[in-house]
């Protein structure tokens, strides 16, 4: 019987907070055909709650099955670990997070994994890096952080899967909402969970979802490597998630209306957000996602370059300064000294983070008191910046 039908079931999926589970016959049975990976004995595995959770988003993406991490990166890294042995090529975006930029450029290449990075919006060029020698993975993200350079997913499925190459997209700053890869030819998915899928900046979490026999090999991995969540954490992700389309809804809404406001401002030098007629994507956009919807970040540059963009931050009242995204309250960072530290800043220039840019992850404030707010720091930081 459906367990939601059944008298005095609970309504809300309860935490089992508990790191073991009895064992009986099935579960010896499960641990001696199939690495104990579909029974639940271990919370390091399988938990009830972590399930759950992976089972919404896996229906948020549209995938068979979905398995949850202890982070983004922790997904990001156990699905490459899987995927990849010594020997492989993979071909991966040059425009990427930070971290993931690191796991690509430094640890892939030090177990013997070959690395070529390519411009995301140049499928001339994936194609070209494609054809030179056979590639296991093509990775790249939706929505890039923090250039928003959308992907031409099913052009990528295509020349990756001529390829035999896997097509791996991180959805991270795009959600389900926006697009679902996996429809469009992608064959797994990721996520930080802690960006949009959560949305209220208090769980760090990550997810992989795709088909079954992919998923299970990951769920094997996971159980050694030990990149597993807690059921905790998956309890918060999966009480988020209750509200994760009316959030994100109103985050695209302000985002496009911020987006709009801020390429009239004479402070500004360039905004991008898929919504824009200037967006370099504009051809993309059009084919990939609903029409005026383009995600709940806009990154713009300011005049003034990073020094402008640091005392812009600090003067503004309502968005806060610090890193990570896609909660309900308004942050903005500066790739420089956050997503991109790591990186010298002709390496940044390179990937088109210009001096003075600015990611704006929109929350749920009032749109009207964003933009005064806006307004009154690009107005204050433009008399200091004449000042001195
Ligand atoms: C696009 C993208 N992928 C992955 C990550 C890593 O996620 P986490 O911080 O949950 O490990 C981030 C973090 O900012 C990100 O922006």
């Amino acid at each position: 019987m459906d367990p939601k039908r059944s008298r005095s079931a609970p309504l809300v999926q309860p935490i089992y907070q508990s790191t073991t589970f009895v064992l009986d016959d099935e579960s010896y049975a499960d641990l001696l055909e199939n690495d104990g990976l579909d029974a639940v004995w271990y919370t390091r595995v399988r938990n009830p709650t972590v399930d759950a959770t992976g089972a919404e988003i896996a229906r948020l993406e549209g995938a068979d099955a979905a398995v949850m991490t202890s982070s983004g990166m922790g997904a990001i890294s156990t699905l490459m670990l899987t995927l990849c042995r010594a020997g492989d090529r993979v071909v991966a975006a040059r425009e990427l997070y930070g971290d993931s930029y690191e796991l690509f450029a430094r640890y892939l290449p030090r177990l013997g994994v070959e690395v070529d990075f390519v411009a995301a919006a140049e499928l001339d060029q994936w194609q070209e890096t494609l054809e030179r020698a056979p590639v296991r993975v093509v990775y790249a993200e939706a929505l890039s952080n923090p250039q928003l350079v959308l992907a031409d997913i099913p052009g990528l499925a295509a020349l990756a899967h001529a390829s035999g190459a896997v097509l791996a997209i991180d959805n991270t700053f795009a959600s389900p909402r926006l697009l679902q890869p996996l429809s469009l030819g992608a064959d797994v998915v990721v996520h930080s969970a802690t960006k949009f899928l959560n949305g209220h900046s208090d769980v760090v979490a990550g997810v992989i979802a795709g088909s079954s026999a992919l998923v299970k090999e990951c769920r094997r991995s996971i159980m050694t490597f030990g990149s597993c969540l807690d059921p905790h954490a998956a309890y918060l992700v999966l009480r988020s998630l209750k509200t994760f389309g009316v959030r994100i809804d109103r985050q695209m809404a302000s985002a496009a209306a911020i987006a709009r406001w801020l390429e009239e401002s004479p402070e500004v030098v360039r905004v991008i957000h898929p919504t824009l007629d200037s967006y370099a994507g504009a051809d993309v956009a059009r084919r990939l996602l609903p029409p005026g919807e383009g995600g709940g970040i806009v990154s713009f540059v300011v005049a003034g370059g990073d020094e402008r963009a640091a005392r812009l931050m600090r003067a503004l009242e309502l968005p806060t300064e610090a890193t990570s995204l896609g909660g309900v309250e308004t942050l903005i960072s500066a790739p420089f000294n956050s997503s991109h530290y790591l990186m010298a800043a002709e390496e940044r220039a390179a990937i088109g983070i210009e001096p003075g840019m600015l990611r704006l992850s929109v929350g749920l404030e009032e749109p009207s008191e964003l933009l005064a707010d806006l307004g009154r720091a690009l107005a204050k930081t433009a008399t200091a910046a004449a000042r001195h």
